[in-house]
């Protein structure tokens, strides 16, 4: 007797009609037609069962709180951080908190179940931190929240941040961060990396970095973090975050770049909807798209996931935390729209960014955690094309959140109706 099993279903590596047996909150069984009955039976009726969306790289301290105090004009990431920057003094523990709690409503709702969250240390009272501290306790049954020391208006710039972001880690913050381009210079940029590189070594502890976040193809922060990873034995457990700089940089250089960040085993999160709109900003025609270079990226091996970075924020006006959402752009931003390419952009924001996290019992394998959201699509690509509903949303063996199926209806002329699908059974 198991607890759940999910019938018919069709599984992101391609398998079709699986069933899926779950018991104490993990994935027993996989297998065509199991023999076996169980308190809740759910038939996915050929949908596709993933597991859960990872959104690797968000900012749930700022989410949500667009139009205070005003709207970016510039669009620029600049106007974003100086916005940030006017609202910091007037925030309070509260009103993080009640913003990030409805943001995970939106989360689980869209079946993004595990996101990291840089969280601003630029403030001496460290409200942000403690705001999202509480949430990850509270949402714990429902979301795994992984935080990042970011120390938003710089490392160096911001004369309190090495105490702030070590206070931060003392409280329970996972993950060491960074911005090395918004430091004063590219030397201090470069010590930046280097001093939050040995914080992380000391403490065993993941490193995240904003890195080279700029048009500018002589941000080179990337090159730093690489071979400090290396100097400090960090492999697999670094991810260097935007990247922007590398779609402007120099052919040559890149080709020397990208087999030394596959030899330090880094990981990389491009945040498709976020650089589409800021980069760029200061181009007349013809305009940078200004995401880092995912394909090439892929192709040497490097792990690369996809983040939504913000909802709603002072950089960002739009978004619901869909993670469908983030592939579609995505895969349009990087042209990658051959099969092969499709799926990667599927696996950026599941695998992926499970990869990146550090997650354990991430998949859909026996032993594996049942955390699955069965969605209104035949497979990955098609999930994308339809930015698919969420019909199940599955963490630990328990339902956390469902929805209907979605049906179109016409009603042409001769009364009668007609229902539409977008579905066209490719792939
Ligand atoms: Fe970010």
């Amino acid at each position: 007797m198991f607890d759940m099993l999910i019938r018919n279903a069709n599984l992101p590596d391609g398998r079709q009609g699986i069933d899926i047996a779950i018991k104490n909150g993990k994935i027993i069984e996989l297998a065509r037609s199991i023999q076996a009955q169980a308190g809740t039976e759910i038939d996915a009726k050929g949908y596709l069962v993933s597991p859960p969306f990872v959104d690797s790289h968000f900012h749930m301290d700022a989410a949500l709180s667009l139009g205070q105090p005003r709207l970016n004009q510039s669009g620029t990431l600049l106007e974003g951080i100086e916005l940030w920057g006017e609202l910091k003094p007037h925030l309070t523990v509260e009103s993080i908190k009640q913003r990030a709690l409805e943001m995970c409503r939106w989360s689980i709702a869209r079946g993004t179940l595990f996101i990291r969250s840089h969280v601003d240390i630029c403030d001496d009272r460290l409200l942000a931190v403690e705001a999202l501290l509480a949430v990850k306790e509270e949402m714990k049954p429902y979301i795994d929240l992984q935080l990042v020391a970011f120390p938003q208006d710089g490392f160096f710039r911001y004369s309190r941040s090495q105490d702030n972001l070590l206070r931060a880690l003392d409280k329970g913050v996972d993950v060491v961060g960074g911005i090395p381009h918004f430091e004063r210079t590219m030397d201090e940029g470069t010590r930046s990396v280097r001093v939050l590189c040995e914080i992380a070594e000391r403490r065993g502890l993941q490193v995240d970095m904003h890195c080279d976040e700029s048009d500018d193809p002589l941000s080179r922060h990337i090159e730093t973090l690489t071979s400090e990873t290396r100097r400090l034995g960090l492999e697999g457990r670094v991810t260097g975050s935007h990247l922007t700089s590398m779609h402007s940089m120099d052919n040559y250089y890149v080709s020397k770049l990208l087999p030394l960040m596959r030899e330090s085993n880094i990981h990389v999160i491009a945040n498709p909807l976020i650089n589409i709109t800021l980069q760029g900003r200061h181009d007349s025609y013809p305009k940078r798209r200004g995401m880092t270079r995912v394909p090439e990226l892929l192709n040497a091996g490097i792990n690369v996931a996809f983040g939504h970075d913000c909802v709603m924020d002072p950089w960002y006006s739009m978004g619901t935390h869909d993670m469908l959402e983030v592939a579609n752009m995505g895969l349009h931003v990087a042209q990658m729209t051959s099969v092969k390419g499709m799926q990667q952009a599927f696996d950026a924001v599941t695998y992926n960014g499970a990869k990146a996290m550090g997650l354990k019992g991430y998949g859909l394998e026996p032993g594996c955690n049942a955390d699955l959201v069965i969605l209104q699509a035949a497979n990955p690509i098609e999930a994308i094309q339809l930015k698919a509903n969420r019909l199940f949303v599955i963490k630990k063996g328990e339902l956390i959140a469902r929805s209907s199926v979605q049906e179109h209806y016409l009603k042409l002329s001769d009364g009668e109706e007609q229902q539409v699908s977008f579905s066209k059974g490719l792939f």
